[in-house]
């Protein structure tokens, strides 16, 4: 890439419905600091297949992004990346660049990555055998961070940050799995940001709760915004376009469009986009 190249995308880019991201041009220094995630041609391999590939996105500090796309596109590949979950996948292998608030992924030993880049999977996994304040705590108990007051303070201030404080305040001590699945979805976005990250990536946090449930969890994001960036995939549609101020399609492993999520619902870029959005495949 040259540096003519690059000057001329980002005229291109500083249109108004391109302020989040810019995904035709691959990263350079200042994009890195001011962005919480860039992908420079991000591709993942499992044996000889690709899962995604040449992935390059610029997602900003304090933005929320669905990622949406068909099922086996690249959606989980792509955000488990983010936090090097495919380390522990012999058969994975993964290219190209990823920065973190400016510093490359490569600079993290595994600890310090996983306490920025928190991650909420679709099925809630409390563990199970502690009570609900030790779920919350169980971050700092982990490396002694805290001590017993400050725990007191660290759970109560991240329960009531997940929107479940009024509903477990008087059973602290009840074992985390008696909670039904939508408390415990949210009891586990408050075990993941009590250990304060910059950036929380769910998979899909919603698709086994109720609705009343996914509601919930859906204007937490829109709170837990001010403090985090937040990297949702959704196979609801109605939900990225409720949630998020952008948004990134996939199809077989590619990343076709990434676009404010008002244009990418109007006006999207690409045919294809247009058409999954639609309902015409999916
Ligand atoms: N651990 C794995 N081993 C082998 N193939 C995998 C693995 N994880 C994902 N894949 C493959 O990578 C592709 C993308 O999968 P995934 O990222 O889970 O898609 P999505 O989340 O969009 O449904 C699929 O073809 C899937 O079968
Ligand atoms: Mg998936």
């Amino acid at each position: 890439m040259t540096a003519d190249n690059f000057n001329k995308n980002d005229e291109v880019n500083s249109s108004e419905s391109e302020i989040f991201i810019e995904s035709e041009d691959s990263a350079d220094d200042q994009a890195k600091q001011k962005n919480a995630v860039v992908t420079n041609n991000l591709t993942v391999y499992f044996n000889k297949r690709s899962a995604i590939e040449d992935v390059n996105v610029k997602i900003k500090k304090n933005s929320v992004t669905a990622v949406i796309g068909p099922s086996g596109c690249g959606k989980s590949t792509f955000l488990r990346s983010l936090n090097m979950m495919h380390e522990m996948t012999p058969s994975a292998k993964v290219f190209g660049e990823i920065y973190i608030n400016g510093e490359s992924i490569m600079n993290f030993n595994m600890v310090d990555l996983r306490k920025k880049v928190g991650m909420v999977f679709q099925k809630p996994n409390p563990f199970p055998t502690m009570s609900i304040f030790d779920n919350v705590a169980a971050g700092f108990k982990l490396n002694g961070s805290a001590g017993k007051n400050d725990l007191n303070e660290i759970v109560e201030k991240n329960l009531i940050n997940a929107g479940l404080w009024d509903e477990v305040k008087d059973r602290l001590k009840s074992p985390a799995v008696s909670l039904s699945g939508g408390q415990q979805q949210r009891l586990c976005i408050a075990r993941t940001i009590a250990v304060n990250p910059e950036i929380v990536l769910l998979d899909e946090p919603t698709s086994a709760l109720d609705p009343v449930s996914s509601s919930k969890i859906e204007e937490l994001l829109y709170n837990l915004k001010s403090e985090y960036t937040i990297i949702i995939v959704t196979h609801n549609m109605q939900q990225a376009a409720r949630v998020s101020d952008q948004t990134a399609f996939f199809y077989l492993g590619k990343l076709i469009e990434i676009s404010r999520t008002r244009k990418m619902f109007t006006n999207p870029k690409e045919k294809l986009t247009e058409e999954y959005i639609t309902g015409k495949f999916g």
